[in-house]
This record gives structure tokens, C-alpha cells and sequence, in this order.
């Protein structure tokens, strides 16, 4: 999809597909509609007056009317009540519009982007958000089905959005390219989910990591199984030891220059596949747990984009990458082994792994002696228990740090929550014969996951994502087909963009 900023009365061809917004209860069409096609402009007029149209939230009306002079159809898009308007919405309303155009086999689309402008949606984030959303609603895993979905294939060529003022058209091409380095990477990291764990192994990620370094200005290192055993990273040791795929760390380095700023250490969880070993999973669902890698594959995503968006930070992704499997080297319960950072961990629960493989990486991330450190899991069951697929949990122990992720949520709509790290919870895993145990009692399974993880974390602030719930749709959303989601890769961008 060929995406383009362009101004009124300098629009040259005709259009398959004109697009105007508008809210509940407008008695006329948007001005900018008058400014760019009077001929539509009647037409839209006409329909709001004959009660055709009335704006209400995911109301369209199209007109094929022939006297429209630049665009062979009008699609009128209904935003519902300007007071509830919002950024969400907004991006539900995009998603319609591709596939509305997509259903009409529209090759070009023309949209007046102003019109949508109200309230917390700025002029600005018009030339973001559409082409973000139109990037990511756009993308579908369909390269191992012989006959594709919608054969012939229905693609959208071009998408011009509309503006008033030319003196903007530098900023507005900048958010745009902005927002498509963006949705690139959060494709990227689907790709990199929902390819089967058959393709996906450990070190086929590893190479993946490489290629990105290859592209950027990006430092890439990956520690195997040798490396991994001299560092003593027993964690990742015991997960990885019942399969046949070596275990792999990646270390991704970027922005050195900016160094003198302080180093952030942005840490994924990447089982490639999730048996849960010998404390195996039931058969139901485990087909899914190919996302196990969710938290990896976003590391990557953010390195792919972070050179192209040239960020001014001093970025380490770390990646611990195994496959849990109970093979006949497998870890079993009651096993204790002695972690990175000389931490001894009793496994109760081998299903606990992720838990297991951070723990080494956590540690790992003081060579770098970073500012921050913030983590991206598929940590929890129970956290997909208590969200479902609307919001990460959150936990940590830097408030500041915290909240600036929270904001970060808030304008990407990858919501956070916060979860409490009351020492009290640390009694469920307190171990007997060892310093900790990987699993508890059950009750407040994603904290004391965290509580797990804190003991391995070497400076005070630290940030814990657990992804489990929503790395991964169940079905078709508006811009997200069914698979992965490749969240945190939006969040996190946004928060480094901002990052002081
Ligand atoms: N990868 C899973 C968590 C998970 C479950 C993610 C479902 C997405 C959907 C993790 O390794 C795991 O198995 N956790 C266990 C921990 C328990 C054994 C303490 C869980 O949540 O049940
Ligand atoms: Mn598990
Ligand atoms: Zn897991």
C-alpha cells in the first residue's frame, strides 16, 4: 500500500474511493468536503437532509452518484457523539474503511483527514494514526495456505490523506513515515509469532535478530549453549536441556553514541514453544504456545525500527531463547539449580520456565550497567485470567518508571495495569531447600511471577510486562486479524520517543 499526504485543489486523478467523516447530529457535511468536491458535497448534504445519514458511531453511506467529479464512489463514515470521541474509535473507523474499500475491490483511497479531527485527536495524529492503523489491519499470516482468503486478491494500491494547509506538509510526512516504521516492525514481530515453532526454533530467532542488526546500526552478539554454560546461566540450562534445540542469548546493542544518557535494558521472553515440559500442558490450546516468543519477537520489532526512527537512546535488548519440551534430558520437579546470579531455585513446576530463563537474562543486563530495565513475557496464565486480551499487566519497583509506561498505554491503546509487590507475597515462594521456588501456591499467580523475577533484577528500577493475555487474539479484531498482535512494540516505541 503505496500511502501519500496531499492537499485540497491539488489533487490530480480521480479516486476510486472518497472518505468523509462525520459526528452524530451534524446538520451538514464538513466543510472540507465543499473545499475539495462541491459535486460530493451535494450528494452528502442531500443524505444527511433526507436522513440517510446521520453520523452515528460505524454508520457509512456511499453514493456511486455519477455527477461526484472526483471520485467514482462517496463514502460517508460516522463517528458517533463528538463527545465520546477518541483515538480507539478512531482506529476501529480506519480499519472500516480498508476493509469497506477492500469489499468495493477500491484500488485508491482518498480520505479527508480533518474530518475526523476533534476533541483528543489532533490534526497531528491523523497523518500517525491512519497509516498506522491501515498498515496494521492490513497484514494477514496467509503464507503457507495454497489458495489465499480472498482470491483474486483485493488490494488497496494507494491511500492519499488529505490536508488544508500545504505549510504542514514536511511535519505531516515525517508522522507519517514515523508511523510506518512502526506498524513495520509491529508486523514484523506477528511475522516472527505466529511462523509454527516447527520454522521458529531458537535459533532461527537468533538469526532474525542478526539480519535486523545487519540492517541498522546495531550491535548484535548471540551467546549458545557453551557460552550460556560458562556464564553458569542455570536457568536457561534447565529449560532448555529436554529438547533437541540449543538454547540461544540474544544481545542486541543500540545508540552507543548516547550512552552519556543512560542505558536502557529491554529484556524478552522467547520460548519458542511452551510444553510446559515435564509438568506438561493439556493438549487444549497448547497449539498456541508457538506465541511463547511474544516477548522476544517485540524485542526484535523494536530494534528493526529503532535505527530507521534514528531515537537518540542507548537501547540493550536481551533475549533468552529456548524450546520447553520434556525430552529425555528434561529438568525434573524438585530440581535445584543456581541461577546467574548465584541464586539457587527449586523447580516445582517446569511449566514455571519463563520465569526460570529471565532470571539468568535479568541478571545478565548488569554488565550494562542500565538506567532501567523493563521486561515483555508471556509470563502468566493468570494474567490472561484477570485481563483477558484488554490490558498488560504491569508490575515493578520505580513508580516514575511505571507511570511513563502507563502514559504510553494510554496514547497506543496497549493498556497497562498495575499490579502490587507487597513483600507479603514473597512468603508463597520462599523456598525450603533452596532460596526461591518457581512456582507457588497458585493464588496471585502473575505477582508472584513478578516476585520471582524481582529477585534477579540488579537495580532498583525495573519494569515487568506480562503479555500473556494480550499478545495473541482468539479472532478476527478490527485491525488485528486472529494470531498475534505484536503488542509492545507500539508501547515501548512511544515510550522511548519521549524518553529524557
Ligand atoms: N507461557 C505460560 C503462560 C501462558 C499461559 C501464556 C497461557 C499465555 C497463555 C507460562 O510458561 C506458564 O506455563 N505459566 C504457568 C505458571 C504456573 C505453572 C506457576 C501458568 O500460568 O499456568
Ligand atoms: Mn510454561
Ligand atoms: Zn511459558
Amino acid at each position: 500500500m503505496n500511502i501519500t499526504i496531499g492537499f485540497y485543489g491539488e489533487t490530480k486523478s480521480k479516486t476510486d474511493l472518497l472518505v468523509v467523516a462525520s459526528f452524530e447530529g451534524e446538520k451538514h457535511p464538513p466543510k472540507a468536503l465543499q473545499a475539495v468536491d462541491p459535486e460530493a458535497f451535494h450528494v452528502a448534504e442531500s443524505a444527511i437532509q433526507k436522513k440517510r445519514f446521520g453520523g452515528k458511531e460505524g454508520e457509512q453511506f456511499a453514493s456511486y452518484d455519477g455527477a461526484i467529479k472526483g471520485a467514482n464512489e462517496l463514502l460517508l463514515v460516522g463517528l458517533g457523539k463528538k463527545d465520546k470521541w477518541s483515538g480507539e474509535k478512531f482506529r476501529k473507523r480506519v480499519a472500516g474503511i480498508l476493509s469497506y474499500g477492500k469489499s468495493q475491490n477500491a484500488k485508491s483511497i482518498r480520505i479527508l483527514a480533518e474530518t475526523f479531527v476533534s476533541g483528543p485527536v489532533k490534526l497531528e495524529e491523523t497523518a500517525e494514526l491512519i497509516p498506522e492503523t491501515l498498515d496494521r489491519a492490513d497484514y494477514r499470516f496467509d503464507k503457507y495456505l495454497s489458495k489465499k482468503k480472498d482470491e483474486p486478491k483485493r488490494e488497496v494500491e494507494s491511500v492519499e490523506l488529505l490536508y488544508s494547509k500545504k505549510a504542514q506538509k514536511n511535519s505531516l510526512e515525517k508522522l507519517l513515515d514515523h508511523a510506518r516504521v512502526v506498524a513495520e516492525a509491529v508486523n514484523f514481530t506477528r511475522n516472527l509469532i505466529n511462523e509454527p515453532a516447527n520454522v521458529m526454533p531458537p535459533h532461527e530467532l537468533a538469526r532474525c535478530a542478526r539480519e535486523v542488526a545487519r540492517q541498522g546500526k546495531i550491535r548484535c552478539q548471540i551467546l549458545g549453549p557453551n557460552e550460556i554454560k560458562k556464564n553458569k546461566m542455570g536457568g536457561i540450562i534447565a529449560v532448555s536441556q529436554g529438547s533437541h534445540e540449543p538454547a540461544q542469548l540474544i544481545v542486541l546493542e543500540y545508540g552507543t553514541a548516547y550512552k552519556k544518557r543512560g542505558t536502557i535494558c529491554i529484556v524478552g521472553k522467547g520460548v519458542t514453544f511452551d510444553t510446559g515440559g515435564i509438568s506438561i500442558k493439556p493438549s487444549r490450546d497448547m497449539e498456541k504456545m508457538k506465541y511463547d516468543m511474544s516477548g522476544a519477537a517485540a524485542v526484535l520489532g523494536i530494534f528493526k525500527a529503532l535505527s530507521r526512527l534514528k531515537l537518540p537512546i542507548h537501547l540493550v535488548g536481551i533475549a533468552p531463547c529456548v524450546e520447553n519440551m520434556p525430552g529425555g534430558g528434561a529438568q525434573r520437579p524438585g530440581d535445584i539449580i543456581k541461577c546467574y546470579n548465584g541464586k539457587s531455585v527449586e523447580v516445582i513446576n517446569t511449566d514455571a520456565e519463563g520465569r526460570l530463563i529471565l532470571a539468568d537474562a535479568l541478571a545478565y543486563c548488569e554488565r550494562f550497567k542500565p538506567k532501567a530495565i523493563i521486561d515483555l513475557a508471556t509470563l502468566t496464565g493468570a494474567c490472561a485470567v484477570t485481563f483477558a486480551d484488554k490490558a498488560i499487566g504491569l508490575l515493578g519497583t520505580d513508580p516514575v518508571l511505571l507511570e511513563k509506561i502507563r502514559k504510553a498505554g494510554e496514547v497506543t491503546n496497549e493498556r497497562c495495569w498495575e499490579l502490587p509487590l507487597w513483600d507479603e507475597y514473597f512468603e508463597i515462594i520462599k523456598g525450603h531447600h533452596s532460596d526461591i521456588m518457581n512456582a507457588g501456591s497458585g493464588y496471585g499467580g502473575t505477582i508472584t511471577a513478578a516476585m520471582f523475577l524481582k529477585e534477579f533484577v540488579p537495580i532498583k528500577s525495573w519494569a515487568h510486562l506480562d503479555i500473556a493475555g494480550t499478545a495473541w487474539v482468539d479472532s478476527d479484531k478490527p485491525y488485528n486479524a486472529r494470531g498475534a498482535t505484536g503488542v509492545g512494540v507500539r508501547l515501548l516505541l512511544e515510550l522511548f520517543r519521549n524518553w529524557k
